[in-house]
């Protein structure tokens, strides 16, 4: 099985910073990369921050802490990764935009290595079939926040093998995250039931059914929700709620998965969620 010792990490967003902690502070060298140098910087401040909270609250021994925050590079330059023994992909929603990083990562890193994405819906059996090592090409998809939510969901490709995912299956649980298998049709299992809830609460609002305080109240309160699924959305981002109805609406081919014409709207207005200080909510 895949040693990890080394571990990329391509796009320093709320997903890609999340998972490039994780690594870090669980032990492994991380590389963490972004085309943005600006938004990387700010991705290191907030992931040493957060490191230094976790040691504030005691979960974590300043030595460790120390050496978490020591385990962690950042870079603008993907041939960094030539090391690396898994890379996992957490850039934009785009199945063009993966595939052509997935043939440059497929030259740059050892032919040992596994490529991950964290995906929530795109197809990875059509992500490994760009690269030379289709066997070694899996879905790893966390939950966001991710060093917080406890799933991590892996997801097989056609030709994925054995050795990957158990190599992958081992790193998750290192991470300390309970993992779910699912099969390669669009959307996994989370966001095949977790979009149409989404998308349905968009619905709700669009027809006039309930102010948006009292959707998410009743389903906060009513079925036992952290949050209500309109503010999921804009925790989640509007825009990644709406490309995962396309991949569903595509993939399954059903107008019981169409965007709710709200969301559209809202995408449309950059109104994208908390990320943007306003969604379905303005934060600002
Ligand atoms: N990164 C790291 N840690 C974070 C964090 C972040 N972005 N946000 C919050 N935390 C930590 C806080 O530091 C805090 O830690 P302690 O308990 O050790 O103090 C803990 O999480 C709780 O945070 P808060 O007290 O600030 O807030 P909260 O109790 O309201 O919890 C929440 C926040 C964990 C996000 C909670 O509201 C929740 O679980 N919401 C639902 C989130 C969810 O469903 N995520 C999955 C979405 S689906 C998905 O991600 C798949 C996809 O493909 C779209």
């Amino acid at each position: 099985m895949t040693e990890m010792g080394c571990i990329g990490v391509v796009g320093c967003g709320q997903m890609g910073s999340g998972i490039a902690q994780l690594a870090a502070v669980n032990g492994y060298e991380v590389w963490l990369h972004d085309a943005d140098s600006v938004a990387l910087s700010k991705a290191r401040e907030s992931i040493s921050s957060r490191i230094e909270n976790l040691v504030l609250k005691g979960y974590l021994t300043k030595g460790k802490g120390t050496e978490a925050i020591r385990n962690l590079r950042c870079t603008s330059n993907l041939e960094d990764f030539h090391s690396a023994d898994m890379v996992i992909e957490a850039i934009v929603e785009s199945e063009d935009v993966k595939k052509k990083l997935f043939v440059q990562l497929d030259n740059i890193v050892k032919s040992s290595s596994i490529l991950a994405s964290n995906t929530s819906s795109i197809s990875i059996t059509r992500l490994a079939s760009v690269t030379s090592r289709p066997s070694q090409v899996i879905g790893m998809h966390f939950m966001n926040p991710p060093p917080v939510m406890k799933l991590v969901e892996i997801i097989r490709g056609a030709s994925t093998s054995d050795d990957t995912f158990n190599a992958t299956k081992s790193l998750a649980e290192r991470f300390g995250k309970k993992i779910v298998c699912s099969q390669d049709f669009s959307g996994f299992i989370v966001n095949r039931v977790l979009m149409p809830m989404i998308n349905e609460a968009f619905y709700a609002l669009y027809t006039g059914v309930a102010t948006k305080e009292d959707i998410d109240a009743g389903m906060k309160l009513g079925t036992n929700h952290p949050m209500g699924p309109l503010e999921l959305a804009d925790h989640i981002g509007l825009d990644v709620c709406l490309s995962i109805m396309k991949v569903l609406h595509a993939g399954l081919g059903d107008s019981k998965y169409l965007p709710c014409p709200l969301l559209v709207q809202y995408v449309d207005a950059g109104r994208l969620g908390r990320k943007k200080g306003v969604g379905v909510y303005n934060y600002r």
